[in-house]
């Protein structure tokens, strides 16, 4: 198994859950009215596990130029 295929591919589809959170959350301030709990939920979960994906995909490259220059 590919893991830094599946790792993009959540990372990719945890940013559209996201963003449709967010615009969810938006129109829940504009109406003036406070969110319930599962309202920030949608937008909590996927940024917490962006975070790690996020933070694999930017060590990524880092880690193969690494492993290349021990290589030499
Ligand atoms: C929370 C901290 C986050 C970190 C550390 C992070 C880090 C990264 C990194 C390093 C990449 C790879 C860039 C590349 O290969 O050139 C990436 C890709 C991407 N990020 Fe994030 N990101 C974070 C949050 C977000 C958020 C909040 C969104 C959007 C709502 C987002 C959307 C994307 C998208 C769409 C891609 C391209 C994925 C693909 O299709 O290859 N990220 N991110």
């Amino acid at each position: 198994m590919n893991w830094s295929h599946w790792i993009r591919q959540s990372h990719r589809w945890l940013a559209l859950a996201f963003t449709a959170g967010f615009i969810v959350n938006a129109f829940v301030a504009m109406r003036g009215a406070e969110a319930a709990f599962w309202v920030y939920l949608l937008v909590l979960v996927p940024l917490f596990l962006l975070l790690p994906t996020g933070l694999y995909l930017f060590v990524l490259p880092l880690a193969v130029r690494w492993r290349r220059r021990g290589e030499v």
